[in-house]
């Protein structure tokens, strides 16, 4: 248990404050409104539905109830536009800078609408928060940024050549973000996510996460693909510990802190194979058998080997300590893959 978080937000509970979550109706962005309205927060929603839908704000609607979701406020716009940025910003403590485009397969089809999202309007909300004097800004980073390096566990400062336009993006976001502290003096903090996970990650379309995917296609019978041999690994995250990061980070006083970016993860590393395991054996325990084999196909272009992170950083300059193995965020995880997916 992260000590430092427990006492951060008792302290916002006892003093709201007012966040910006940009991407909040997408999968990471509406688990941080979820979590901050439980914690009495005056939230701001900005999002385009590129990628994210309105019935994750349904949820969140009806999990926090009608007197929370009252202090939720959400602007239907587009980060690619500087005066939506600047309209969502406006009288804001803290950003915690979400949307995007995800995925590398996505960007390798249609780079240009990637780097639109991803650059144009990483910049646009780095000077709409600049502008308004926020308290901080948190973004999401990726652990694509890593490339080709071969080292692990993967430490923050060894990075490689990205390996597709996604991981360019995110790359650029950060170098963005050391301009900014060195030339207006504005210091963020960048949280390189490593396979974040849960509930309302979207399982649909050709772009959907592996977790999400086969959560689905085993709950609904269907064939499993996995993309090569099956011993690609990752270091996946269960979303309480990204939330956690992003509350952490959001808040940190210590000018050591900012400025900076950190591996988020638990610093675990399961090969699809495993993963295919879990999934499977978490899904027995709800009551629903999954008794098909993995159909292996060709490895995917643009898509790492092996991923883990190391934590030490995040840990001893934010206090970020995961609350969850991978394990245990599927066992959490799978009563609402089941709920939803079926
Ligand atoms: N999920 C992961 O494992 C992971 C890993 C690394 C980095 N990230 C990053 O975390 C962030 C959130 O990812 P997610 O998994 O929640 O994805 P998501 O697709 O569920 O959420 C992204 C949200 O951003 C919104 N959005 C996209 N373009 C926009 C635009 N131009 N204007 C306004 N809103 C826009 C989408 O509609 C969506 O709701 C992204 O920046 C992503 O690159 C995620």
């Amino acid at each position: 248990m992260s000590e430092q978080y427990e006492k951060i937000k008792s302290e916002l509970q006892a003093k709201p404050r007012k966040w910006l979550v940009t991407g909040a109706a997408g999968f990471i962005g509406s688990n941080l409104v979820e979590t901050l309205l439980r914690l009495n927060q005056n939230v701001v929603g900005l999002d385009n539905f590129a990628t994210g839908h309105q019935h994750n704000l349904d949820q969140v609607e009806q999990l926090v109830g009608a007197e929370s979701w009252q202090r939720f406020h959400f602007i239907e716009g587009d980060i690619r536009n500087l005066e939506d940025c600047r309209s969502a910003v406006d009288g804001v403590d803290y950003v915690l800078h979400q949307a995007a485009l995800g995925s590398v397969p996505r960007s390798i089809n249609d780079p240009i609408t990637t780097n639109q999202a991803n650059i144009d309007g990483f910049l646009n909300m780095l000077v709409a928060a600049r502008d308004a004097e926020v308290k901080s800004f948190t973004y999401a980073a990726s652990s694509s940024t890593y490339g080709d390096h071969p080292a692990l566990p993967k430490v923050e400062e060894n990075i490689g050549s990205p390996l597709s336009p996604y991981a360019v993006t995110k790359y650029v976001n950060e170098l963005y973000a050391g301009v900014f502290a060195r030339t207006y003096g504005f210091k963020t903090i960048g949280l390189r996510y490593f396979n974040i996970f849960g509930r309302r990650q979207d399982p649909e379309g050709a772009y959907a996460a592996v977790i999400p995917k086969w959560a689905a296609s085993m709950i609904n019978g269907d064939d499993v693909f996995i993309n090569g041999d099956g011993e690609t690994s990752r270091d996946f995250c269960y979303i309480e510990n990204a939330v956690q990061a992003n509350i952490l980070a959001a808040t940190a006083t210590d000018d050591a802190a900012r400025d900076q970016v950190y591996n988020v993860a638990v610093s675990g590393r399961t090969t699809l194979n495993q993963l295919f395991s879990f999934l499977k054996e978490a899904l027995a325990t709800s009551g629903a058998v999954y008794t098909k084999d993995p159909v292996y196909r060709d490895f995917r272009a643009g898509d790492v080997r092996h991923s883990q992170a190391d934590i030490s950083k995040a840990s001893s300059l934010l206090g970020y300590q995961p609350a969850y193995n991978i394990s245990q965020g599927i066992d959490e995880a799978m009563p609402w893959y089941v709920e939803s997916l079926k």
